[in-house]
């Protein structure tokens, strides 16, 4: 059976057993399809994470996806957009019982390790967006043997942490659903309060000494609320209080 319930987000789906990595190919594709065109794979040869990072995507073992989306919002609302994909794979995690909360602005964490990071492209001339590529990677029946020993401290897998295999095509669903549902909004007038007050809700940020690094800038503060427009309020060890709206932040100890 097929629990997907969208209008467009993944009505339109390339799916490969093996891909450099799916960010890339919806890239080299983007211009050509229509908004809410997934591309996912069963495994990524060449998958990547944040700052130039590889992101491990072993065979059937993960979602590793990216969808393709043309919003016609001036480009520096893309923040926001990376935010509707948090909350909707917590979202779509909760419709499975599945605890998880999440880590400003990109990261699902299961006892504070994480299971998802998401990876958002843009690409914009004249103050519009072309197109924009949200890359999610999840960690979803992963065993300890695939996550590489100097990762296992910070990363595991849902079927790590729940001791049991999870439906992926079920997830996807879920996650797409909530996806439509926040990116809807979104699109008809910017409004993206329903995606901030889930990562609100549930952040592991909030209320945690946080380490911001901008550059070569290494800053210590402590986490105090997201905002409306979605940025992390920090107040520093100076007594500063600051909106950080993009760069490395990360939770101490997580
Ligand atoms: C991060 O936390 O660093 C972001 C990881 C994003 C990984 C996903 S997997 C699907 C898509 N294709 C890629 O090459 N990367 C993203």
């Amino acid at each position: 059976e097929n629990n997907l319930s969208t209008e467009f987000i993944g009505r339109n789906i390339y799916y490969y057993d093996t891909m450099d990595s799916t960010n890339k190919e919806a890239k080299r594709i983007a211009s050509l399809e229509d908004e809410g065109t997934i591309v996912i794979s069963e495994e990524q040869a060449d998958g990547k994470g944040r700052l130039g990072r590889n992101w491990v995507s072993p065979k059937g073992k993960g979602i590793w996806m990216s969808i393709i989306l043309k919003p016609d919002v001036e480009p520096v609302k893309v923040g926001a957009i990376t935010l509707l994909g948090a909350a909707s794979v917590f979202k779509g995690l909760k419709k499975m019982n599945i605890v998880s909360e999440i880590k400003w602005p990109n990261d699902i964490l299961i006892s504070e390790k994480k299971v998802c990071g998401i990876l958002t492209e843009m690409s914009a001339e004249l103050n519009m967006i072309n197109h924009l590529i949200m890359g999610i990677g999840i960690n979803v029946n992963l065993d300890e043997v695939d996550i590489p020993d100097e990762l296992k401290e910070k990363a595991t897998s849902i079927k790590i942490e729940q001791k049991k295999e999870i439906d992926r095509k079920l997830l996807l669903a879920n996650i797409l659903n909530e996806f439509e549902k926040l990116y809807i909004a979104f699109k008809d007038d910017g409004n993206v309060s329903k995606a901030i007050e889930i990562c609100r809700e549930n952040s592991v940020s909030i209320g945690r000494e946080v380490r911001v690094i901008r550059g070569r800038e290494e800053r210590i503060g402590k986490a105090l609320d997201i905002n409306d427009r979605g940025e992390l309020i920090v107040e520093f060890d100076d007594g500063k209080t600051e909106s950080i709206f993009a760069g490395e932040v990360s939770v101490r100890g997580v």
